[in-house]
């Protein structure tokens, strides 16, 4: 299965970290890092589509081990050389939806900006695989953007299954059509109660961040 945006973000690598510029993101910013760090502190955390690292970044010295994927070497590269890490870090090639490849056993995991990406037909399936790669109970945290007018993409179509789609470009001039979606709260709490218990939803002014215990277990494996 893809999501459509493995591409776009492979020839995006060297540019991504810019999103992280916006300066009206930058006190959400500031409050989810240290929430993500001490929401994964001493776990063994699976980070699926972790691009180029820089939520890796906010809390691989508290966690107890991570293994960070993504689909894009390209974007592993900037990941591997964005610092030196501690031994208890290792990035790894995978497709969010075949995680059965990536050694290791898993206490949490971190999803960071890529539910939006995920075509609301595969969102279960993604939810099930990631939840049967990890240990009964492990914790999820997911964060994702909040549509803001002005400092988001606008929205320039809605497919038949509802997914919607931003125009963008990069700076060698092409265009992208991406898959962008925004989730309201309600739907990521249906989505989530399938998969997992004692769910927590937050949202900031451009952000918003989801954690539960997986507790149901559909043997995707
Ligand atoms: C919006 S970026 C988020 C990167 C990083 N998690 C962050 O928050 O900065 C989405 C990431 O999903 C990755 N991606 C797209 N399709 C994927 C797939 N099928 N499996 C794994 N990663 C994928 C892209 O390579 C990209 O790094």
């Amino acid at each position: 299965m893809r999501t459509g945006t493995e591409e776009y973000y492979r020839r995006r690598a060297l540019e991504y970290d810019r999103v992280y510029d916006k300066p009206e993101r930058e006190a959400d910013l500031r409050e989810l890092r240290p929430w993500v760090a001490s929401s994964l502190a001493g776990r063994r955390v699976l980070e699926v589509a972790a691009g180029t690292g820089w939520w890796t970044d906010s809390y691989a010295d508290t966690a107890a081990e991570v293994t960070a994927t993504d689909v894009n070497v390209a974007t592993l590269e900037v990941a591997t050389s964005r610092r030196e890490w501690p031994s208890s870090v290792r990035f790894f090639q995978a497709d969010a939806f075949d995680l059965d490849s990536i050694p290791g056993r898993f206490d949490a995991a971190f999803v960071g900006f890529f539910w939006s990406h995920v075509p609301l037909e595969q969102l279960d399936e993604f939810l099930d695989r990631l939840a049967g790669r990890l240990q009964h109970r492990a914790r999820v945290v997911i964060i994702d953007n909040r549509y803001v007018e002005g400092s988001s993409y606008p929205i320039v179509r809605r497919d038949l299954g509802g997914d919607t789609y931003q125009e963008r470009r990069l700076e060698d001039g092409s265009t992208w059509s991406v898959l962008k979606n925004f989730p309201t709260p309600s739907e990521l709490r249906g989505r989530l109660a399938r998969v997992g218990e004692g769910i927590a939803l937050n949202e900031l002014e451009y952000y918003w961040s989801a954690t539960f215990r997986v507790t149901h277990q559909r043997g995707a494996r």
